[in-house]
């Protein structure tokens, strides 16, 4: 076994509501700890799914998704050849890694920012070098300090998760000139669909023509709602995409995750909703925590970051009525859910602040 593997444990997704339901004996269960769509998906993909399940298939899929494929390339203006599938964005982090690090290398992140970079890493026998983040923000400078000729990647999750804070692009832009060229540089924008109208967000595609050794992470899990058919995708400089690939599994995205991405594609209508909705409950946190002093980081994802060193009674408060967020030592995630679920969680942290304060007297 490769001795490094000792160091790791696996992935805890946290707590499922079947769980949750018997341990705190709650009859209603609220999963906000992932960061999944509470809209669900488009019902354009349920016609799609439904009707591939009755077609009774039994060929594998096309590791290849051709028609996925084409439709990005349109779409973003990219050519077809520079994209890579993954049973999500998950997978495709594991490939770049597998591909790409050996013992002796290093990876440089930052310290609280989506934790597969480093897991990977540390499978592949790799050094992790994770700058802390300043003020919430990736700390680009340190970053640059740390890189040196055995760094084969630096991880830039943009918007971040968990802090839900972001780059523009004009604070990027100088810090890609100066990665050396033999670093890939790649920018995890799981979460682009609910910044991308911010002006000042990079517009990484773009950047692809100047910058050979950038590489674009998406995924449908997020806005598009497909966290369960588990689909994402890499958009990168050819080259580098016909080596991922070699370290891909033949049938690693499914039939059906394929032609729910398609679909989910066509609802604009529904992307525009969920993305209005989340707009919504951002504005309601926020504004809820200005009044209660609750310190929290700006968001542009759809999750929000609450910044407490008593994280573990916040969590506990919440999973008691039945609401499941993310614990950190440094605070609590919460995914932005439907306005009532949203309502619902600032109302019992309204009372927690409440009775803190009356029994601080
Ligand atoms: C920043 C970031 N990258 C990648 C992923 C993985 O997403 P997927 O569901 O596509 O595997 C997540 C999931 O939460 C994420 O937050």
């Amino acid at each position: 076994m490769k001795p490094q593997i000792n160091k790791l444990k696996p992935y805890q997704a946290g707590k499922y509501p079947a769980q949750v339901k018997k341990e705190y004996n709650v009859d209603k269960v609220v999963k906000l700890s992932s960061n999944e769509n509470p809209y669900g998906y488009s019902p354009k993909v349920q016609e799609v799914v439904q009707s591939l399940l009755s077609s009774c298939s039994s060929l594998y899929p096309d590791g290849s998704a051709p028609e996925l494929r084409k439709v990005l390339s349109d779409k973003l203006c990219v050519n077809e050849n520079q994209f890579i599938f993954g049973s999500g964005a998950d997978e495709v982090i594991q490939i770049i890694s597998r591909t790409l690090l050996s013992k002796g290398d290093n990876i440089v992140t930052t310290d609280l920012t989506y934790p597969q970079y480093r897991h990977h890493a540390i499978i592949e026998g790799c050094e992790v070098r994770e700058i802390p983040l300043t003020d919430g923000y990736f700390d680009l400078d340190k970053i640059l300090d740390a890189i040196d000729s055995n760094t084969k990647i630096v991880w830039v999750c943009n918007p971040n998760n968990p802090t839900g804070t972001y780059l523009s692009e004009e604070t990027l832009l100088p810090f890609l000139h100066k990665v050396p060229k033999e670093t890939l540089v790649v920018l995890d924008e799981a979460y682009y669909e609910y910044i991308c109208e911010m002006q000042d967000f990079p517009q990484s595609i773009k950047l692809l023509k100047d910058f050979t050794n950038i590489l674009i992470l998406r995924t449908f899990s997020k806005a598009y709602g497909l966290a369960a058919f588990r689909i994402g995708y890499a958009i990168g400089n050819e080259s580098l995409i016909e080596k991922f690939n070699v370290a891909k599994l033949p049938f690693n995205t499914t039939t059906f995750a394929q032609a729910a991405a398609i679909a989910a594609i066509d609802d604009q209508e529904f992307l525009d909703f969920c993305i209005e909705q989340n707009k919504v409950g951002i504005q309601q946190y926020e504004s809820a925590f200005r009044d209660l002093n609750i310190d929290f980081y700006p968001t542009h994802t759809n999750c929000i970051f609450i910044l407490t060193n008593q994280s573990n009674e916040w969590f506990e408060t919440l999973i008691k009525r039945g609401f499941i967020v993310r614990p950190y030592p440094n605070g609590i995630r919460i995914t932005i859910g439907t306005k009532e679920q949203n309502e619902e969680v600032i109302s019992i942290l309204r009372q927690m602040m409440q009775y803190k304060q009356t029994s601080s007297f």
